[in-house]
């Protein structure tokens, strides 16, 4: 039977706000997050316990965290880096967590300052506190298209840190095109080679939208079978250790797509937009995405009509 769902995971609020140059007040933060959760959002990364002089944007990681309200049905997962951030994350009460390492050697040691197999190392006390304190734990793989140290990055790289996360216990592997390189036939051989050895419904798609292929990339990925996405509305993100990435593809448009798919998500796109629109006017840029450039009427003409024709 055909899974029906498209599971948005919404990055906004870390990978967007991490890159952002001006520190933004923690109140801001937590409206801009209470905003994503009223638009219906599933899941919600909401911040991360990394340490505050690598990315001192998110230093108020406690303070968002206690200050956000919790809507139940959405999970409000935050990136750990090591055991430090899961003791942090654990005494802020959270009940999920995110680690991540990359495919690339070069980018491991310059996001972390380890090589991909430290980095591994490090998340086994993570993973034994999640058991500990049954948190779930999703799993990031960064560059999995192209490093910006490297360049192209093997495709068995990908599949063998990809295994390992799922081998020591997280119960979803991300797949990030940090640097926004990739495109949609690259795409989906990277998922299919990575879909041997963890199923795919344990792989989510990351896109960064650096060249403008996001969107593509991730219908390439949905057509074989990707049911999670990782998308940033506003289209904000990038990583501070990946120079010259531009943000995630953004989740109104996303949303706008898979609807028109014929999947659900469970997302209210007008209100998805407006949590868009607050945090711009918050940072004082331009909206990234297409629909949040548009008036509210239009969009909910076209969304009333934005039906796949026949059976997918
Ligand atoms: P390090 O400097 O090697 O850490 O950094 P250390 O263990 O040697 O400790 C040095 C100091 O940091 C100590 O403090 C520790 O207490 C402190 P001091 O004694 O000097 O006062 N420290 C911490 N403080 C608070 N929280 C912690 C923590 N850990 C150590 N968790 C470390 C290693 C991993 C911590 C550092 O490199 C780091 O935090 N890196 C994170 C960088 C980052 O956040 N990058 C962006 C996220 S990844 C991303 O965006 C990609 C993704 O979106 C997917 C994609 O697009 O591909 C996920
Ligand atoms: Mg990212």
């Amino acid at each position: 039977m055909l899974n029906e769902f498209v599971r948005i995971v919404e990055v906004g609020a870390r990978d967007g706000l991490q890159n952002e140059k001006a520190i933004i007040p923690a109140a801001t933060k937590v409206a801009f997050i209470d905003r994503l959760s009223a638009s219906g959002l599933g899941a919600i990364e909401t911040t991360s316990f990394v340490s505050p002089k690598w990315v001192p944007q998110l230093a108020d990681a406690a303070e968002v965290y206690a200050g956000i309200s919790r809507r139940p049905g959405t999970r409000y997962p935050v990136l750990v880096p090591n055991e430090q951030g899961m003791q942090r994350a654990l005494a802020a009460g959270v009940t999920e967590v995110a680690v991540f390492s990359a495919a690339s050697e070069t980018f491991s040691r310059k996001n972390t300052n380890a090589s991909i197999a430290e980095s591994l190392a490090r998340f086994e006390p993570v993973m034994a506190l999640a058991i500990e304190h049954k948190i779930a734990v999703r799993g990031y793989v960064s560059c999995v298209l192209g490093c910006p140290y490297e360049g192209d990055i093997a495709v068995d790289a990908v599949v063998r840190v990809a295994k390992a996360l799922h081998a020591m216990g997280c119960y979803e592997v991300s797949l990030g095109d940090t640097i926004g390189v990739g495109t949609p036939v690259r795409a989906r051989r990277m998922l299919e080679a990575v879909a041997t050895e963890v199923p795919i419904e344990a792989l989510a798609a990351h896109f960064h939208d650096t060249y403008g292929q996001a969107l593509a990339n991730l219908l390439a990925c949905i057509e074989a079978g990707v049911r999670t996405v990782d998308a940033s509305v506003a289209g904000l993100g990038g990583c501070p250790y990946a120079k010259g990435a531009t943000g995630n593809v953004a989740t109104e448009d996303v949303t706008f797509m898979v609807h028109g798919l014929g999947f659900d998500t469970g997302v209210d796109l007008s209100k998805l937009v407006d949590a868009g629109r607050y945090i711009c006017e918050a940072v004082g840029r331009e909206p990234g995405s297409r629909l949040g450039r548009l008036d509210g009427d239009t969009i909910n003409r076209w969304q009333a009509v934005n039906k796949p024709l026949g059976p997918r």
